[in-house]
């Protein structure tokens, strides 16, 4: 069987636009021998968050960067001294959605993106390895190109696809676009015909070659917290119901083995096209009239926890009653291999100042860990220095 052959150094990751981590969990899932070295963000909340889970301060603003603001500001010098052979990014997704009026490069919330590709070769030693994470859309996006040309440039062998959870046994559908590139060892081809950027292709199967798996994901009752239904805090609030005239949200049962992506709206109360809702009584009730709000009231319709969304999107949070795992083999298969919900530390833990909006907005921003982990290790850190893309 295939390995991931560690015929390399241990990898020194950056995390750019770390949020609350899911690169970097994703990265632990991988089993790939190294480490996150550093992260970036902004966000408070968020690096408050990563900070309680990692015990790394995101930006090492205290210490490197006291002027640190923005990753746009980053130099290649600062880059430089940690000596890193891996990016890990998911940079925003605004600019390439309907709601952030999709600028693309246009959109200022694209600087700092911009500004990581142009800097990559003025680096004195770019990363060997890269990865992006970001929303359907960013596959037909002028900002790709500029990427891809630049990858181009450097002698990167890239892959690209579009997947969701729900083709890795979870039941969470969350279509996004992944970028996976390797540095050949060679310089850059004189042969325009290698040229990736003008015969990319994006795959949309799991793997991309072979026979499809297809894993069915467990019902939602796997997931769900014990207690929550009566809570006042998670339940839809019938005002709000009352006002929903004709939206057709998306409610789910325990029995389901499917929720739609939870965005960082959810955070917000939202429930139309925010996320999937959970109905807790006459759950024989399967067609609803939205047109007629006041009969979805005897539902018990309430909204996914925290910890539920977080199990949807495969953090590592502590295990219900059993045994955590053992931590992972350092070298695994480079196979797929079915899901199974990630029960080892670094869990994702909130402190508790951080609210449960907060909690969801966070959330809604990330990303699914076990995606990440399998493209980390059966694309990635499969790819062997001098393959050409061959996929
Ligand atoms: C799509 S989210 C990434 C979330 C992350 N992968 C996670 O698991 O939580 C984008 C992140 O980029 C951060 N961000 C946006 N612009 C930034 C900038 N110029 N410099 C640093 N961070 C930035 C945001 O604060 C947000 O956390």
């Amino acid at each position: 069987m295939a390995k991931v052959v560690q015929e390399r150094r241990p990898i020194r990751a950056l995390e750019f636009f770390s949020g609350i981590g899911g690169l970097h969990y994703g990265f632990h899932l991988s089993g790939v021998l190294g480490e996150v070295v550093s992260s970036f963000d902004v966000n408070t909340v968020g690096n408050e968050v990563y900070r309680h889970n990692f015990n790394k301060d995101p930006n090492n603003v205290s210490i490197l960067f006291s002027q640190f603001t923005s990753i746009d500001t980053l130099s290649a010098k600062d880059i430089d001294r940690y000596q890193a052979n891996c990016w890990l990014m998911s940079p925003p997704c605004q600019p390439y959605t309907r709601g952030g009026k999709m600028l693309d490069d246009q959109d200022p919330r694209a600087k700092a993106l911009l500004h990581l590709i142009d800097i990559l070769p003025k680096l004195s030693q770019p990363p060997e390895y890269i990865f992006l994470e970001n929303v359907l859309n960013f596959e037909t996006s002028r900002s790709r190109i500029i990427l891809l040309t630049q990858l181009d440039s450097l002698s990167y062998t890239v892959h690209e696809c579009l997947l969701s959870p729900l083709q890795f046994g979870i039941a969470n559908d969350r279509l996004r676009y992944y970028l996976m590139a390797r540095r050949r060892s060679a310089g850059p081809s004189a042969d325009p015909t290698t040229k990736y950027s003008e015969r990319a292709m994006v795959h949309t199967r799991w793997p991309f070659e072979g026979e499809e798996v297809s894993y069915e994901p467990v019902e939602l009752a796997r997931v769900l917290e014990q207690g929550v239904d009566e809570m006042e805090e998670f339940r839809v609030p019938e005002k709000d119901l009352l006002k929903s005239f004709d939206f057709r949200f998306d409610i789910v049962r325990q029995t389901d083995r499917r929720t739609s992506a939870f965005t960082k709206a959810y955070g917000s109360r939202h429930f139309y096209k925010a996320g999937s809702i959970l109905q807790t009584k006459q759950i024989d009730v399967t067609s609803y009239d939205f047109t007629n709000p006041s009969t979805l009231i005897p539902l018990g319709l309430r909204f996914f926890t925290p910890l539920e969304v977080a199990r949807l999107h495969a953090f590592p949070v502590p295990p219900f009653g059993a045994q955590p795992d053992p931590p992972s083999e350092p070298e695994q298969p480079a196979e797929p291999r079915s899901f199974r919900q990630p029960t080892s530390p670094p869990y994702l833990e909130f402190p508790p100042t951080v609210t449960t909006i907060q909690r969801h907005r966070l959330l809604g921003n990330s990303l699914n860990c076990w995606v990440v982990g399998e493209l980390l290790r059966c694309v990635l850190f499969k790819m062997k220095s001098e393959e050409v893309n061959e996929w």
